[in-house]
């Protein structure tokens, strides 16, 4: 566990979380805690196998083969108990790219897709960027959890058409891990109106006690031909700036118009260390996962438990995966400007806005706890001590 306490420095290593804060805040000594990256090395089985492939020297286009393929299946069986034929994978640079690819290839312009906000702010973008129009399922808050209102989904989807939902799952910014009964009675809903379903499953590994991750696809047969699902080892194992993952589709239709349009942006081969890092992570990182699942999991408890005893004015979900803790800020009863000016220029922290997560993050901000303790010591003291000395 004593790798997930050491400091390390990312200053002058161009890291967006890191290198970017100054100019995005306006100040150097705002202590970032934005982006959905972690400040952990990742495992040492990774490392040693990128050191062995750099120093083979040779980085010419690189094929990921079967065995790579058969390392993702096998991953998907253990972890999530989910078993997919590894011809159902296709590879991307991204989840972000996924989305595009997907929203060009499954939906016409003008087409309605439904998303349930606040989330994470691309989801909107790739829906609009291409034409398409957004129509929201705001999730609903009872008793301090973020619940779906399953009515206005099924409402929202036949009135306007619906033919393509977006279900972020681990919930990018609230935390939720979908119950099976929640994601049954969604994927009921896409079936019965034929809404096929994009399932953004990039945190699906990052999962705290008492929960469980389900592949959304995995419920049935027919939710699995409905489905498309985008995973990558880069949130797991902090390999984001390696831009490598992949998307599972089942139905071989839909493969097909997807394959192609990837095929069509040029998009056919994957990093060569990006390759390299998922197959080692595969193979060799799972005690190291289990390891941060508890350091990140005694983070957010360290985080609830000092914010809710030192000051009655911020709440904070209680996030049952992710590294992400979506904070409530309406008891400081400032507009969103203000709210923003002061966790920067008084507390002198980087978080993301909640308003980029949508209307329904009005009040609210984004707090990533993937980083040494010391860091989210302080971190947290800045944030209570200048909501404290208001
Ligand atoms: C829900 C969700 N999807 C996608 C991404 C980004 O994926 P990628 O870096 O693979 O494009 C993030 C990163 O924060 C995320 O939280």
């Amino acid at each position: 566990m004593e790798h997930f306490n050491q400091f390390i420095s990312r200053k002058g290593t161009r890291s967006v979380k890191w290198d970017m804060a100054e100019e995005l805040y306006q100040d150097k000594d705002v202590l970032p805690m934005w982006v959905a990256d972690m400040d952990f090395k990742t495992p040492e089985a990774v490392t040693n196998a990128l050191m062995e492939r750099v120093e083979h020297g040779i980085f010419g286009y690189t094929l990921p083969d079967r065995l790579v393929k058969n390392q993702i299946t096998e991953w998907l069986s253990k972890r999530h108990g989910w078993e997919i034929d590894p011809e159902w994978i296709t590879y991307s640079p991204g989840v972000i790219p996924s989305l595009h690819m997907i929203i060009q290839s499954l939906t016409d312009i003008g087409d309605h897709v439904i998303i349930q906000t606040p989330v994470y702010p691309p989801f909107y973008s790739v829906i609009k960027d291409h034409g398409r129009h957004v129509v929201k399922n705001p999730l609903v808050l009872k008793d301090n959890r973020y619940e779906i209102d399953f009515d206005d989904f099924e409402r929202k989807i036949k009135e306007n058409g619906v033919t393509l939902f977006i279900l972020c799952n681990p919930h990018n910014p609230v935390g939720r891990v979908w119950t099976k009964e929640e994601l049954k009675r969604l994927s009921d809903i896409c079936e019965k109106h034929s809404v096929k379903i994009v399932a953004d499953e990039i945190h699906a590994d990052l999962i705290f006690s008492g929960h469980k991750h389900t592949p959304i696809a995995s419920l049935s047969e027919p939710i699995n031909q409905l489905t498309i699902t985008c995973l990558s080892p880069t949130k797991t194992f902090n390999l984001a700036g390696l831009q490598t993952s992949y998307v599972v589709t089942a139905d071989a239709s839909i493969k097909k118009k997807l394959d192609k349009q990837f095929h069509n942006q040029g998009m056919m081969m994957l990093n060569t260390l990006g390759i390299t890092a998922m197959e080692a992570a595969y193979e060799h990182g799972e005690e190291w996962l289990e390891e941060l699942n508890e350091v990140l999991e005694s983070h957010r408890d360290y985080v609830m438990e000092r914010i809710h005893s030192e000051t009655s004015l911020l709440k904070v979900f209680p996030a049952e995966g992710t590294y992400l803790l979506w904070i409530d800020c309406r008891g400081l009863q400032m507009n969103q400007k203000e709210l923003k000016s002061f966790m920067q220029k008084k507390a002198k922290v980087g978080l993301n806005d909640g308003v980029s997560f949508g209307d329904e993050g009005k009040g609210f901000m984004r707090l990533n706890i993937a980083a040494p303790k010391s860091i989210l010591e302080e971190g947290i003291s800045r944030i209570i001590d200048a909501v404290n000395a208001q």
